[in-house]
């Protein structure tokens, strides 16, 4: 035992390591579970107490030895890459980094605020979580009116007067309870209704309410407010009308279409054969609202609006399957990197 370790010292003393390579290699040789040194420690256990005194100072010089020259290829290693550092070529181009980018709803949701804040509009917000006074009651739906059945709703079971927000349009409600007019407010949210999901459905979607509340407000600022914000949205040219539509909150109500078209197979498919689309529901505040929040509708009238963030985004980048939206695969949203 005593020439395996005077060879060991010996070979090691000799050895010069300047690779990672052979510093790995060495570590194997030596220091591994079943490395040399663990061999000889495993021999030496079973050594007669005399021969443990005498060998025992030897092995442990051996072990010194091997844990020093393994310290020394540490720092080696450490130098070799500083080495290695200062060769790297700083005028070579950067490694690639994907850039992320912002949801295409989100992106759609900037672009109509900020038509809208062009105009003096300021962005309110409100629960999702919402009572039934706010989402339907104040807004001209009391209990068991038919309008109801409108918006499949999610009630929370614990508390049935409370509700997971059907439209964005219990905002207004919120908004003029607390302030007094003239008000110029859009609320951008989530809204869910007990919907199947399919192509054309989801059990939650996104919506911009609009209200406008003045002295002497009338159809007409309603009109011309909205065929500004068509305009801006998707060009001059855009066709609009307005249909006469039933909404509870408002009187008169009415639904605003665009011309889409009928030049493909698809627009066929998606405007039902008349080239035009709904695009969102508007009207004017009825007096019931404004009372239910003790605005005086002999003194304020206004206008309210109200728009699906998706219906849009479909149309503008011309996505035929609402499940998109939601799936977060990154093949389909790398595909709105750079667009705004
Ligand atoms: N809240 C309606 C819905 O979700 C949309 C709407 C229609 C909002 C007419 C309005 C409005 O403010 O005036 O179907």
């Amino acid at each position: 035992m005593q020439e395996k370790i005077n060879k060991y010292i010996h070979d090691i003393n000799s050895i010069t390591i300047s690779s990672i390579e052979e510093a790995t290699i060495f570590h194997k040789k030596y220091l591994s579970k079943k490395g040399l040194l663990n061999q000889l420690f495993n021999e030496f256990k079973v050594l007669e107490s005399a021969k443990k005194r005498e060998l025992g100072p030897l092995l442990n010089n051996l072990k010194k030895i091997i844990t020093e020259k393994s310290q020394t290829l540490k720092i080696d290693k450490n130098d070799n890459l500083s080495k290695q550092s200062k060769k790297i070529d700083i005028t070579l181009p950067s490694s690639y980094e994907p850039v992320g980018s912002l949801h295409p709803l989100s992106q759609v949701k900037r672009k109509i605020i900020s038509i809208f804040e062009k105009v003096g509009f300021i962005i309110s917000d409100g629960p999702e979580i919402e009572d039934d006074w706010h989402n339907f009651s104040a807004l001209n739906m009391p209990k068991n009116h038919p309008a109801r059945d409108m918006q499949d709703t999610f009630f929370i079971s614990v508390n049935p007067d409370m509700l997971l927000r059907t439209h964005t349009s219990s905002v207004q409600i919120r908004y003029m309870n607390q302030t007094e007019p003239p008000i110029r407010i859009i609320s951008p949210g989530r809204v869910y209704r007990k919907e199947d999901i399919s192509a054309r459905a989801n059990c939650f979607f996104h919506q911009i309410e609009g209200l406008y509340i003045d002295h002497d407000i009338s159809f007409s600022d309603l009109k011309k407010m909205i065929t500004y914000f068509l305009k801006s949205l998707f060009g001059e040219d855009v066709k609009t009308r307005f249909r006469p539509s039933f909404f509870p909150f408002t009187e008169p109500s009415a639904e605003v279409d665009i011309y889409w078209g009928l030049n493909s197979e698809s627009d066929y498919r998606i405007t039902k054969g008349t080239g035009w689309l709904e695009i969102m529901g508007c009207g004017m505040i009825d007096p019931n609202v404004l009372e239910n929040v003790n605005i005086n509708p002999k003194i304020y009238s206004g206008f309210a609006f109200g728009l699906g963030i998706e219906r849009i985004a479909m149309l503008l980048y011309q996505i035929d399957d609402l499940r998109l939206f939601f799936e977060n695969d990154i093949r389909f949203l790398k595909q709105f990197q750079g667009l705004s």
